[in-house]
């Protein structure tokens, strides 16, 4: 009760609490599946409707340029041949671009289009620049609107399309603005992967490698004896072999990541095995974007921590060794100039504030397994980045 020298009459009787509590289940649909830009198939046509429902007269589909470019005129024609009409909005490609003004380009479209508020989920066609920035227009446009995803990159298909988060760049902090907002189905079609160019395809074999580092064990075995082919054939599967180890790595990337994603979609929990590769990545990649992608930050990443594994006796030379080779093989960088220790020490700062005042950091402790530290030093992160600048000084 506030106190005060004058004496007051309070209005209250005494003070009153409610208890707010509310559940909400999320339910969405992730569907691994080929062809559906093919006139004849009506899955995007009909994403996110229910089956009672019959497909909406017209859609908002938002994509960037360069998928515009390779696929625009296939997906004009698609959304004809099902009679919808199609309100689009074309955002310019690329890092440098994810930030709130193209959130806020896709809010501007939301209302020029005159968007109804549950039947009409908008559909986003992109890598994972564009499907961040889409899932976050969606997420604050009216608190919430629905939205599908069709992811058209490797990292689109095994991690930014598939989860619950949204958020764009903002103030030089990676993904620093967004929010939680699941699709209501994301279409995983990797014959979209075809037209990526081979750095691409590396970019989103990092995300294949780190679920692979620290859950998977017979998914690293299968990217060293696959990564190299799958690679070069964009997991087209060209040959029968391929075919059939395309799909396993695909499917045992994306089942790995949901497995962990789904118990814990809010993060309640920020002691999280898919945070592998991201504790210094997030500012490497900031300060040395447009030159780094965000599947080569990870790497670099996890390069440095499987050096620090190494360097506690976690790893043998070995495992290290072998951890390493697969990411020469499979086109990712070890290291980058920038991994300087100033630089790596804020980026861990940082990492900790976004933990919540801890380190939280997952380090393997065998290939496919980890486990969590919090004190982790300077002096072993600036030991691990000198071994990777040059291991013949070690
Ligand atoms: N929300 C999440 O949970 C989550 C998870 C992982 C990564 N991300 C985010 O994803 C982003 C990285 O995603 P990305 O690697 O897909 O980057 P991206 O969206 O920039 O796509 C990479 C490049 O490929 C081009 N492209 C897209 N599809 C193509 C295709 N089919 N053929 C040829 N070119 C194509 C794009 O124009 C771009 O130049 C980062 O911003 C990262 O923060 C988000």
């Amino acid at each position: 009760m506030p106190s005060s020298s004058m004496s007051r009459q309070s209005p209250l009787r005494q003070d009153a609490v409610w208890d707010v509590r509310a559940q909400q289940t999320v339910e969405y649909e992730v569907v691994l599946t080929s062809d559906l830009l093919a006139p004849a198939n009506n899955s995007l046509a009909r994403a996110g409707i229910s089956a009672d429902t019959p497909t909406p007269a017209r859609r908002c589909v938002i994509t960037e340029r360069t998928v515009d470019k390779l696929y625009g005129d296939r997906m004009r024609a698609y959304f004809h041949a099902h009679s919808v009409e199609v309100h689009w909005l074309v955002l310019d490609s690329g890092e440098e671009h994810k930030d709130i003004g193209s959130v806020l380009r896709a809010v501007t479209a939301f209302d020029s289009f005159g968007i109804l508020r549950r039947q009409e989920p908008v559909i986003a066609v992109g890598g994972g620049v564009l499907t961040d920035i889409v899932g976050f227009a969606c997420g604050m446009f009216r608190r919430g609107l629905p939205h599908v995803k069709i992811p058209t990159t490797l990292i689109g298909l095994v991690d930014a399309g598939i989860g619950a988060k949204a958020g764009v760049n903002h103030a030089g902090g990676k993904n620093r603005i967004g929010c939680y907002h699941p699709p209501c189905t994301a279409l995983l079609d990797p014959t979209f992967l075809d037209t990526l160019p081979d750095r691409q395809i590396s970019n989103g074999l990092a995300e294949i490698l780190k679920i692979a580092l620290v859950l998977d064990a017979p998914l690293f075995e299968l990217l060293e004896e696959f990564g190299p082919l799958l690679r070069s054939e964009r997991f087209q599967g060209r040959t029968p072999p391929s075919a059939l180890a395309g799909d396993e790595v695909l499917r045992r990337a994306i089942g790995g990541m949901l497995a962990e994603l789904e118990p814990n979609l809010w993060e309640h929990e920020l002691q999280r095995a898919v945070d592998y590769g991201h504790t210094f990545s997030p500012a490497l990649e900031m300060h040395a974007m447009p030159e780094l992608l965000h599947g080569e930050a990870v790497a670099i990443d996890m390069a440095l921590t499987t050096v620090i594994s190494w360097q506690r006796g976690l790893l043998s030379a070995a495992q290290r060794d072998r951890v390493l080779a697969l990411m020469t093989a499979l086109g990712l960088p070890r290291t980058h100039q920038a991994c300087r220790p100033e630089l790596l020490a804020g980026a861990l700062a940082d990492t900790v504030r976004h933990r919540d005042g801890r380190q939280r950091m997952p380090l393997a402790t065998d290939i496919g397994s980890a486990h969590f530290v919090d004190d982790l030093t300077g002096d072993e992160v600036r030991a691990a980045a000198a071994y990777l600048h040059d291991p013949r000084d070690h």
